[in-house]
């Protein structure tokens, strides 16, 4: 499919008024997505989990507008976060809007209001650009819906994480869930660099209960972008080996996936982990995203599995936050384990508990 495929031509009549309210979730990649080329082009292959305590709900009421009102490339909008006018945040979305103008046309006929809240406390450290962005594009796909009734719900998944990988690359990964894989993949036939799919094989029974127990390190701004580091990838003298590893990672997570292989699992994920870290501290220029708390707990954790013979393992995204994983049938003993010995090493004691979720929900 090319992206011919999710240009809108208006041929049918828009509606004066409506107002969509969606619920999507964040994500935490197994495989991790560092790297990209114009526009939001993977360098490689990406896996994550979808989450389900995490997430952003989205309303946008869309009033059209008088003929006399559609002016030349006019994007209209007003933006609330948590009740509050944030007009701070509209050039990032102005940009995203700007950048799906040609696939959505039928947002320049229309004054948007947008109402967006986190179920995760904003300076959390917690990348809302996820959630937030898949929380957008799924509204206007609920317009576009019904724009064209006979849209089917596996275009509607496909042009929501198109959209919203525009807005952000992850974004692309939470409209669906348990699992979702974006980046085209010789192995996954489905699969391609426009948008996410979900993970087309089985998937053992252990991962579609795994649990994910956010540790809030530093709940602080990052101090590099995403944006910032992904570019950082260009002229980066590990970089070719790192899109190959990433892509034969890709393939050991499918048949780890498939058999509920544990062991495999913790190495392979802990190991992408580290490596998009040390991406970063051999970027020039180099830096460090990752706190001494977040090696604390990483050491803790290598110590507890060692001694209990356990299945905890963690990953992280680009900050120093630790996201704790584990099987549902270790819940008990890891909560004890995060309230006696890690949540110490966190901002405040402050930790999220969350599990695999199953995607995107219209509320
Ligand atoms: C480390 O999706 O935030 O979390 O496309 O520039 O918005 P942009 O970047 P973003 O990058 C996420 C990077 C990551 C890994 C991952 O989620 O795969």
């Amino acid at each position: 499919m090319n992206t011919s495929a999710f240009i809108n031509t208006i041929t049918h009549t828009l509606p004066q008024k409506a107002t969509y309210t969606w619920q999507t979730p964040s994500n935490i990649a197994l495989v991790k997505y560092w790297g990209k080329s114009n526009p939001q082009i993977p360098k490689n292959t990406s896996i994550s989990f979808t989450l389900n305590n995490c997430h952003t709900i989205t309303t946008i009421e869309f009033i059209k507008k008088a003929p006399e009102e559609i002016k030349d490339q006019n994007i209209d909008f007003e933006l609330y976060f948590e009740g509050k006018k944030k007009d701070e945040f509209k050039p990032k979305i102005t940009e995203f809007f700007k950048r799906i103008l040609t696939y959505c046309p039928y947002i320049l006929e229309y004054n948007m209001t947008i109402r967006s809240k986190n179920s995760f406390p904003h300076s959390s450290g917690i990348a809302s650009s996820a959630s937030g962005m898949s929380a957008i594009a799924v509204c206007l796909m609920s317009l576009e819906k019904e724009i064209n009734p006979n849209l089917s719900t596996d275009f509607f998944n496909k042009k929501a994480s198109f959209l919203a990988r525009l807005g952000s690359g992850s974004a692309c990964r939470s409209i669906e869930g348990p699992i979702v894989i974006w980046g085209k993949h010789p192995k996954i036939k489905e699969s391609s660099d426009l948008y996410g799919v979900k993970f087309p094989y089985k998937i053992h029974p252990i991962f579609e209960e795994y649990q994910d127990t956010i540790l809030l390190v530093d709940k602080g701004e990052k101090q590099v972008s995403s944006t910032v580091g992904h570019n950082l990838m260009h002229e980066h003298p590990y970089a070719e080996n790192r899109f190959i590893q990433a892509n034969q990672n890709i393939e050991n997570i499918i048949t780890i996936l498939e058999k509920g292989d544990i062991k495999a699992f913790i190495n392979l994920v802990e190991s992408e982990a580290l490596t998009l870290h040390a991406m970063m501290l051999t970027s020039n220029p180099y830096f460090i995203l990752i706190k001494p708390n977040t090696l604390k707990i990483i050491n803790t954790i290598w110590a507890y599995r060692q001694e209990k013979n356990s299945n905890i393992c963690f990953t992280l995204d680009a900050g120093a936050n630790v996201h704790v994983l584990y099987p549902k049938n270790e819940k008990e003993e890891v909560e004890k384990l995060i309230t006696d010995k890690l949540s110490k090493y966190c901002e405040k004691n402050h930790y999220i508990c969350d599990n695999v979720g199953f995607g995107a929900k219209q509320l």
